[in-house]
């Protein structure tokens, strides 16, 4: 029975319901009741456990293969493969439909076809949009409650004829009659399939229970879709997290920083600044939806209301206020289980003498192998964090003064340094890179170019998305915020971490907001402006003065090297490269001499 009013989305409720052959189909409220109930199922079917020693949290295990994205089977389809971009998969929406298809038919047989109405922004945001997805996955239910605004609310804004964003998820795992079911079902990476059509704003998902394959409104809606709705519509949607920082006279700054997956935006989202009389807050961790305001001044939405967060390297030491906000109503994915009713992971404090590992296996300190998967992950509420903004779901966002971007690099890469211009912080983005991390299913550590940290969730020819960057200056003018490059993963030649990173961040961004209100001191570089050793307060810092000086060191022999790799990024994109970065490369290389 549908409780929809929307005519549109009855039909399309049905045609799915039609295609995919669930048992039953259930709209879903988003209720505390509803949680529980579906919780409750997947306690008795022992897809999940319940933590004795966390009130309403659970514990899932996943399939060893389904532990991350797959950006290999990620796609999009476009009728046109250039407007999908050399850094995209590409398949022509009407092959990749009919493949779809075959696989949908009968995929939800034995199973409850769950309808879910959701907001990505607050629900009376000017910058929010609803979506719908449908899943055939009770987990993606509960996960869906906690990262979005499932409800009552969005019925209503929904009305009879309101715009949404059409998700179809399926774990593409039907069911005989009377076959039990996996505790983690899903299909084998051949038939996984993430698939964007952004001509019709449109996402189909088949074959993965994980996180940003799943949970449709995170990674497909709010970057790859809103991405290029964006573009069309004058606004950016970002992987960015969003904080806001006060200094001791009680200014406030406010920050977006795009770094790629696994590589620090949670963290320096909810640091705990040791620079004295600073206070941080967190508005977001992952994504930042951004549009001019009245004033002129880009105002930016955290669109999610939950944290899917990495598990692993997570401490009280490190991250105070993660720990704090899992303390209850989360959901934990392939942690390690401790004997009483916990869950552990590598980095979180001392290990527990016996474990059941993320595979469901016994587990000693001297296993060899983690007892936590690396991207195993939390899901948590964004409003149990303690350093919370008040401001974080205000309809029209937070002003934002400062861009930073980063990446994982072991050398070359300084601590920070500053864009000489809205072009050079443009080129800084469109050149950012990192090495890979454990939230795509693939290879570990390898360096390569991620622009703006969006190669795996820009939803259009990255080309396009550059000069939509430097159309958004313009847009900006004076109002355009200053733009910044940190690297907190600098190594030594022994392989120690040359910055103790986490709240110690904070003088990095002290620095930042005192260059963005005229007040710090900067070197010129050939890379761009940089502290010097005395502009960066290290007070009660215990650093060595050669690890100071390693990481603001720029070698331009390494620099160097690496221009004929930037060449080669920019070459894949032939004529629709900006002509403005070819610019701000030629620059580059004649101030490094
Ligand atoms: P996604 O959720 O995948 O987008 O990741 P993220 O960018 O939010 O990364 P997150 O903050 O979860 O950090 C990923 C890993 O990097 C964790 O294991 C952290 O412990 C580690 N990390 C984060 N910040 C720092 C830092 O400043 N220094 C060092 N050395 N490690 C860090
Ligand atoms: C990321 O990989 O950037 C994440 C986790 O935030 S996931 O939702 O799985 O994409
Ligand atoms: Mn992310």
């Amino acid at each position: 029975m549908s409780t929809s009013k929307h005519r549109r989305l009855n039909a399309w409720v049905n045609q799915v319901a039609e295609m995919c052959a669930p048992d039953a189909v259930c709209w879903c409220d988003g209720t505390r009741d509803e949680f529980d109930r579906l919780m409750g199922q997947m306690v008795a079917g022992g897809m999940a456990v319940p933590l004795a020693k966390r009130s309403n949290s659970f514990l899932f295990r996943s399939t060893p293969s389904d532990v991350a994205r797959v950006e290999s089977r990620t796609y999009i389809s476009t009728s046109d493969k250039d407007d999908a971009g050399p850094m995209n998969n590409w398949v022509d929406p009407g092959e990749l439909k009919a493949t779809m298809n075959a696989l949908y038919q009968g995929c939800m047989r034995g199973r409850t076809m769950y309808v879910i109405p959701f907001s990505m922004g607050p629900i009376d945001s000017p910058i929010a949009k609803i979506g719908v997805e449908i899943t055939d996955s009770p987990y993606v239910v509960c996960n869906m409650h906690i990262m979005t605004r499932v409800g009552a609310g969005v019925v209503a804004k929904l009305g009879v004829d309101g715009e949404f964003i059409p998700c179809l998820h399926s774990l593409g795992a039907p069911l005989a009659p009377g076959e039990k079911d996996a505790p983690w079902p899903c299909a084998p990476l051949e038939k996984k399939y993430i698939s964007h059509f952004p001509e019709e704003n449109l996402i189909w998902s088949y074959g993965s229970g994980y996180g940003g394959n799943a949970l449709l409104g995170k990674k497909c809606l709010a970057l790859r879709i809103a991405s290029a709705m964006a573009r069309q519509e004058g606004w950016m949607a970002e992987h960015m997290l969003i904080l806001r920082l006060t200094n001791p006279a009680g200014r406030q700054f406010h920050i977006a920083a795009a770094f790629p997956s696994a590589c620090g935006k949670t963290n320096l989202a909810m640091l705990t600044p040791t620079t004295a009389g600073w206070k941080c807050e967190c508005i977001g961790d992952d994504i930042a939806w951004i549009k001019t305001g009245p004033d002129g001044r880009p105002h930016a939405i955290n669109p999610e209301a939950g944290f899917f967060g990495v598990a692993p390297g997570t401490s009280s030491e490190s991250n105070r206020a993660a720990l704090e906000t899992l303390r209850e109503n989360t959901i934990f994915t392939n942690c390690a289980l401790t004997d009483d009713g916990d869950i552990w992971w590598e980095g979180m404090g001392a290990a527990p003498s016996h474990a059941i590992d993320w595979q469901g296996r016994s587990w000693t300190p001297a296993c060899s192998e983690p007892a936590a998967h690396p991207n195993a992950r939390f899901t948590a509420p964004a409003r149990q964090c303690p350093v919370i903004c008040p401001d974080w779901e205000k309809p029209e966002g937070v002003p934002i003064d400062v861009f930073v971007f980063g990446g994982r690099r072991t050398g070359v890469m300084p601590l920070v340094h500053e864009a000489y211009s809205w072009d050079h912080g443009v080129f800084l983005g469109a050149t950012a890179s990192s090495e890979t991390t454990a939230a795509n299913i693939g290879a570990v550590g390898n360096l390569r170019r991620d622009p703006f940290a969006m190669t795996p969730f820009c939803g259009y020819n990255m080309a396009d998305y550059f000069r939509h960057w430097f159309d958004m200056g313009e847009r900006f003018g004076k109002y355009a915020p200053r733009i910044f490059y940190v690297n907190w993963f600098r190594r030594s030649p022994e392989g120690r971490w040359l910055w103790p990173g986490f709240g110690e961040n904070s003088r990095v961004l002290k620095w930042i907001c005192e260059r963005s209100e005229g007040k710090a001191g900067a070197v010129e570089t050939p890379i761009g402006l940089m502290p010097r050793e005395g502009d960066l307060d290290l007070t009660g810092m215990s650093i060595a003065g050669k690890d100071v000086r390693e990481l603001l060191r720029v070698d331009a022999t390494a620099w160097k090297a690496e221009l004929p790799d930037i060449e080669k990024h920019f070459r894949q994109f032939g004529e629709r490269l900006p002509g403005r970065l070819w610019k701000q490369l030629e620059e580059l290389r004649q101030r490094l001499g």
